[in-house]
């Protein structure tokens, strides 16, 4: 999942991570890598004409539960010009159209340790130079990546990549570090040369995502939002919403959250959504929007989440294009 500029998040709810030991850290990691590139080859073959967004969205968190992990975030399913954030609401209708670009992006989580991983699918065999600048992109930064790079150069082999292929980066989603419980861990890798000078270090754990778009290279906010996560606490009215933000914090810490899995526990939607809007309101919760390219320009993102070793990056979510 993409981060869109840097929203002010709260750490005060990070976790104390400095008793844990790292290579504990590194291999629930693994662990959850392990996991996420199995379930990405089977979620690649359910992306078919017809199909129901909210199926597939469904049948991904239930395989990561299934395998013993936690979804790291909800599974999302953009299509076409939508380039992120968009995960099916509840009894969500949206079908799969004959020549979408569907991007499935989801997270696998063991303890917190996130792996993140995203592919697309072209069903209308008409976008393969897009997803190979996605690809492309993604893999010269794999291979660009080792320990005192700064992540203004990492963004310079992505722009690279993706130009040369008479495609834009998406400059407003950046890739990012992820640290136990925290999926933006505050570092960006930006997905153009924006001079950024942060040196990457050995141990850290970054999800790297180019977006490659035939549009204007920016996505802007669309008033739908299904995702979000909990930030900090607020003053609330409603008994109603200091409720949901003790089972919040309790169920997903800091990861983010989909408004389909808090359903079940309103008698009403419409409460739910009250209750959802105080919490936004008071600060508590930080909505992520979907994110639409400015000029309704296709988008492909390929996704892998890698440990930074000695001498390089070490992919620990699987093959790019399943
Ligand atoms: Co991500």
């Amino acid at each position: 999942m993409a981060i869109e500029d840097s929203p002010e998040l709260d750490s005060t709810l990070s976790p104390d991570e400095s008793a844990e030991n790292m290579a504990k850290i590194h291999d629930a990691f693994k662990k959850a890598g392990v996991i996420a590139a199995s379930i990405k080859k089977d979620a690649a073959g359910l992306v078919n004409p017809g199909e129901s967004a909210l199926d597939i969205a469904e049948t991904v968190e239930k395989m990561t539960r299934d395998a013993g992990a936690a979804p790291g975030f909800p599974c999302n399913i953009s299509i076409n010009d939508v380039a992120a954030h968009y995960t099916p609401e509840t009894k969500d209708e949206l079908l799969i159209g004959e020549k979408d670009l569907v991007k499935v992006d989801f997270g696998v989580s063991i303890g917190g340790c996130v792996a993140d991983t995203a592919f697309s699918v072209d069903l209308s065999g008409e976008n393969g130079p897009l997803m190979d600048a996605s690809i492309a992109a993604l893999e010269d930064a794999v291979a660009t990546i080792k320990p005192g790079i700064t992540t203004g150069a990492v963004g310079a082999v992505i722009e690279k990549q993706i130009r040369a292929r008479g495609f834009k980066p998406i400059e407003n989603l950046s890739s990012h570090m992820i640290e136990p419980f925290r999926l933006h861990a505050g570092i960006d890798v930006p997905s153009y040369a924006n001079g950024a000078t942060y040196e990457m270090q050995e141990g850290e754990v970054y999800a790297i995502e180019p977006f490659a778009t035939t549009g204007a290279g920016r996505v802007a906010d669309q008033p739908q939002v299904e995702i979000f996560s909990v930030v900090g606490e607020g003053r609330l009215r409603m008994r109603s919403s200091r409720e949901l933000l003790g089972k919040l914090v309790s169920r997903y810490f800091t990861l983010p959250f989909a408004e389909r899995w808090l359903v079940s526990d309103f008698k009403s939607k419409l409460v739910l959504s009250v209750t959802l809007k105080e919490l936004i309101n008071s600060g508590c919760l930080y909505p992520y929007p979907v994110l639409r390219e400015v000029n309704r320009g296709m988008v492909a993102q390929f996704e892998n989440t890698l440990i930074i070793e000695h001498d390089g990056a070490k992919v620990i979510s699987g093959v790019i294009k399943p």
